[in-house]
């Protein structure tokens, strides 16, 4: 990783209706709130030694510009693109643009799920793809990311400037 950074600063993104996590098909993705998923994160943060900035979005034009944001201000992306996983070539997109590393995290198993759920189009320009643990999948998502960028860059590293 480049420059005077000291500590990898990855951007969590939740994509559509994550915000009703909790709610949403508890059967399908559990009791935990988006809120619950966060502090989780940011506890395993801690204990990795790294910062994570945690952004939900209904709308795919604003994951989008926080993907681009990525380009100056992370050093890696874990996202849940949710149902953008299988529509969006746009997203795709921004993360192939990037070139800063992405992990793909799911709470359900879409294997499991019906068929249109099968095809990730994100997931072929993700570093890899978690799935099917419920927050767990977050959780080793970002283990695997951030074992990723010290592998990309052995020393500590991170972009100093993210919030
Ligand atoms: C999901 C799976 C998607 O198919 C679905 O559209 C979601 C949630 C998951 O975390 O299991 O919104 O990404």
């Amino acid at each position: 990783m480049s420059d005077q950074r000291e500590i990898p600063h990855v951007l969590v993104l939740h994509g559509p209706n994550l915000n009703l996590l909790g709610l949403r098909e508890p059967a399908v993705y559990g009791t935990q709130t988006l809120a619950d998923v966060d502090t989780a994160l940011e506890a395993l943060a801690e204990e990795l030694g790294i910062e994570v900035a945690c952004r939900q979005s209904n709308q795919e034009g604003e994951l989008i510009d926080w993907v681009h944001e990525a380009l100056e201000r992370f050093d890696g992306v874990l996202m849940n693109p949710g149902g953008y996983t299988h529509t969006s070539v746009a997203l795709r997109d921004a993360i192939a643009s990037i070139a800063k590393p992405c992990v793909e995290v799911h709470l359900s198993n879409v294997h499991k799920r019906e068929a249109f759920r099968h095809t990730s189009l994100t997931a072929g320009v993700c570093v890899g793809v978690v799935m099917g643990f419920g927050v767990d999948s977050y959780l080793l998502g970002l283990r695997a990311l951030v074992s990723h960028l010290h592998k990309l860059a052995p020393v500590a590293s991170g972009a100093s400037t993210a919030t």
